[in-house]
C-alpha cells in the first residue's frame, strides 16, 4: 500500500517495531490528555486562504539561526533512533539533509555525536542537552557537539525527572542488551540497562539518577558563558518563561510540551504558541513541536508565528519504514502536502504567510 500521509507511516511502523519501544515511542504522561490534544487542538484554527495570487512559483526556504534551509520543518530530537531501525541516528539524520532541514540529536541517542557528525557531514544539526548532576560530564558533550561541528545546543528545560509513562512502567522499559547510549559508551558503563533492576521504568531510573533537577535559569545563563554556541531552550509554554529565555540571552525558543511525555493536562503545543509569539515574537526565534501531521498543521504554527516546525514521531515512524529511505519518503509527503497548502492558500514564500490567514474557530459563530 502506498504511504501517502504521515499517518500510514505510522500505522505501517506500529507493524513494524517490536511492542516494548512502540509503546515506549508512542506514548504520553499520565491519561495521555494532551497526546491527543497536540493533534486535535490543530483542528481548532480555520485557514482564510486567499486567491488570484500567481502561486505557478513557491519557495519554501528560510533561514534560520544564519542557515539556508530548504523549508521549515526539522527533526526533533527522540532517544534510542536504532530501536526503530539498525540505521537509528545516522539514518534521520542523513534524511534531514537530503530534505534540506535541520537534524536535533538527542543527548540519549544510540549514536555518538561523533558517529553522526561523520555520517552527516552535510546536514545541519543540532545538540540536544540534557544536564547531568556530573557537570564535567556535560561540559564534555557541550565540547564533543561543538567539535564535531553542531550548529547549536537546544537545552530541554521540561525535563528535570521524567514523566510517568505508564506503559514504560508496565513493561519495565529498557534498552536491549545490543544497543547503548552512544555518547556514553567508555564513560557511563551501563547506563540505562543498569537501573533496570527495581521493578520500574528504566528510563525513568536514570533520569532521576543522572539529570541534574537542581537547574535553574543561572545554569542557563553559565550554558551560554560556556560555548559559543547559540542556545535553544526547549519546552516552553509560557509567556513568563519565554521572556526569561530572552532576558537571560538564549538565541531562541521551542514551544514543546515534549510530545506529552512529561506533564498530562499541560495545552497543547499549537495553543501554547500565541501567547509566547506576542511575549518575545518580535525579537526572538520562537519555534514549535508537537502534533505536527500535515502540511496545514505546519501553516497553522506559522501563521501564529512559528518561524520553524518540528516533528518527533513521524521522523520515528518514517525510520521504521526503511531508515533513511522511509524518512526521507516521509518528509517528502509532509513537504509536498506544505506545498500544497502554501499553493491553495495563495502563499509564494513564507512571507506571504500571516496572521490574519488563520482565525480560532470561534471567530465564525461570532460573526
Ligand atoms: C520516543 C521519544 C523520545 C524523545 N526523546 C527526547 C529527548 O531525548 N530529548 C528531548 O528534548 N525531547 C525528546 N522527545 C520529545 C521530542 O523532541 C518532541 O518534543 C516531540 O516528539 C514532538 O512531538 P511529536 O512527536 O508529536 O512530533 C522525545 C519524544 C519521543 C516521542
Amino acid at each position: 500500500m502506498a504511504l501517502v500521509c504521515v499517518e500510514d507511516f505510522e500505522k505501517k511502523a506500529h507493524t513494524v517495531i517490536e511492542k516494548f519501544a512502540l509503546d515506549y515511542y508512542r506514548s504520553g504522561a499520565g491519561e495521555q490528555f494532551t497526546l491527543n490534544l497536540n493533534r486535535e487542538a490543530f483542528k481548532k484554527w480555520r485557514i482564510r486562504p486567499r486567491f488570484l495570487r500567481d502561486v505557478s512559483k513557491m519557495n519554501m526556504g528560510c533561514k534560520i539561526l544564519g542557515e539556508n534551509l530548504k523549508w521549515p520543518l526539522g527533526i526533533a530530537p527522540t532517544a534510542m533512533q536504532k530501536l526503530a531501525h539498525p540505521e537509528g541516528e545516522c539514518g534521520n539524520a542523513r534524511a534531514a539533509g537530503s530534505a534540506g532541514s535541520v537534524f536535533i540529536l538527542s543527548t540519549l541517542s544510540t549514536t555518538s555525536i561523533e558517529e553522526v557528525a561523520t555520517a552527516a557531514p552535510n546536514t545541519c544539526k543540532w545538540f540536544q542537552l540534557y544536564v547531568y548532576k556530573d557537570r564535567s560530564l556535560t561540559e564534555q558533550l557541550v565540547r564533543r557537539a561543538e567539535k564535531a561541528g553542531f550548529k547549536a545546543l537546544v537545552l530541554t528545560i521540561d525535563a528535570p525527572i521524567f514523566g510517568q509513562r505508564r506503559s514504560d512502567v508496565r513493561n519495565k522499559f529498557s534498552l536491549p542488551s545490543h544497543l547503548c547510549l552512544g555518547n556514553f559508551e567508555g564513560i557511563q558503563s551501563e547506563g540505562v540497562r543498569s537501573e533496570m533492576y527495581t521493578g520500574k521504568s528504566g528510563i525513568n531510573e536514570y533520569v532521576s539518577s543522572q539529570f541534574d533537577a537542581t537547574l535553574t535559569w543561572k545554569d542557563v545563563e553559565w550554558l551560554i558563558k560556556s560555548t559559543y554556541l547559540p542556545v535553544i531552550v526547549k519546552g516552553v509554554l509560557t509567556r513568563e518563561d519565554a521572556v526569561l529565555a530572552r532576558e537571560f540571552g538564549c538565541a531562541g525558543i521551542i514551544v514543546s510540551n515534549h510530545g506529552a511525555r512529561q506533564l498530562d493536562c499541560v495545552p497543547a503545543s499549537i495553543e501554547a504558541l500565541p501567547e509566547v509569539v506576542k511575549a518575545v515574537g518580535h525579537d526572538m526565534l520562537v519555534m514549535l513541536d508537537g502534533g505536527i501531521m500535515q502540511g496545514n498543521d505546519i501553516f497553522t504554527a506559522l501563521a501564529l508565528g512559528a518561524k520553524m516546525v518540528f516533528v518527533g514521531r513521524p521522523a520515528l515512524w518514517g525510520l521504521a519504514c526503511g531508515g533513511q529511505k522511509g524518512v526521507e519518503d516521509m518528509l517528502s509527503v509532509l513537504k509536498n502536502d506544505f506545498e500544497i497548502t502554501l499553493a491553495l492558500t495563495g502563499c509564494q514564500t513564507l512571507n506571504d504567510i500571516n496572521k490574519d490567514m488563520i482565525v480560532h474557530e470561534s471567530y465564525y459563530a461570532k460573526l
